[in-house]
């Protein structure tokens, strides 16, 4: 995995993700508190552009269809989407943002089967 340079701390507003993007990759960058986080620019579900969202409750709402995600950790709140975003590796080195050109292994817990009726 190699980090790319992709944007300034300063340029990641509080109230509004940035998209910035590693070769054909759309990477959304979202502030959570003092830190950065840097998701999967687009849907898992119909692939809306995810910097069109709203930013409320510690939710990213995205514009198309609404599912919700969680801002800490990208996390599938609410559907219609299925899968929770992908997120990339960040580190900020003297006020530039630097992110990862490949996903993280998803961290996130699998839902629980659903059991057939008797
Ligand atoms: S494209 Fe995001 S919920 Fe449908």
């Amino acid at each position: 995995m190699t980090l790319h340079r992709v944007a300034r701390f300063a340029d990641v507003t509080e109230n509004r993700g940035l998209e910035v993007r590693i070769d054909d990759s759309k990477i959304l960058l979202l502030k959570v508190g003092d830190q950065l986080r840097a998701y999967q620019g687009e849907c898992p579900h119909a692939g809306a552009p995810l910097v069109e969202g709203a930013l409320c409750n510690g939710r990213l709402t995205c514009p198309w269809h609404k599912a919700q995600f969680r801002i800490e950790d990208g996390g599938l709140c609410e559907p219609p989407a299925l899968d929770s975003l992908k997120r990339y590796s960040l580190e900020v080195r003297d006020g530039e943002v630097w992110v990862g050109d490949q996903p993280l292994p998803d961290a996130h817990t699998p839902r629980p089967m659903m059991s057939a009726p008797l």
